[in-house]
């Protein structure tokens, strides 16, 4: 059975409360479920975590590497300025895994600095502004594919 990482940047922790406008209701352990649940429907074993340092995220895409796992990664802030991470998802994707950079929201829609993402290029695909049918959809996505 393959396996996807579905790895979350910072801030990520506070959804439900954070913003709720924007983020939804939903909180990360909700959405964490659904992601276990939404694997299991595709024949995957999904990973979900969440983390505030940047350190840590660029560790697991080199897990997700060691191990072999899909990724679906929210990069959240780290998405427009994270050189590291960029390079630790192009092993990801180098390996030949797949990489799914998803969003919530439609940064292209919110403040200019969130309309550059240094992950897009070398992820697999994008999917953003769909809120959890973002993660959803990356993992059918990957499902398809594994
Ligand atoms: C986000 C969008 C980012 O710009 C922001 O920094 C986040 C969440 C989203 O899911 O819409 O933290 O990645």
């Amino acid at each position: 059975m393959s396996t996807v990482l579905v790895a979350n940047g910072p801030n990520l922790g506070r959804l439900g409360t954070r913003e709720p406008e924007k983020y939804g209701s939903t909180t990360f352990d909700e959405i964490a479920a659904l992601c276990m649940q939404w694997g299991s429907e595709v024949g995957l074993e999904s990973v979900v975590r969440q983390t505030d340092d940047e350190a840590e995220l660029v560790h697991w895409m080199h897990e997700a590497v060691d191990n072999g796992w899909h990724v679906v990664l929210n990069p959240a802030a780290f998405t427009h300025y994270s050189y590291a991470l960029r390079d630790a998802c192009a092993l990801v994707t180098a390996a030949g895994l797949a990489l799914m950079e998803i969003h919530l929201t439609n940064p292209h829609t919110r403040e200019e600095f969130r309309h550059t993402s240094v992950i897009s290029g070398v992820a697999t695909g994008v999917i953003a502004g769909l809120g959890t049918d973002s993660y959803r959809l990356a993992i059918d996505a990957i499902g398809a594919r594994a």
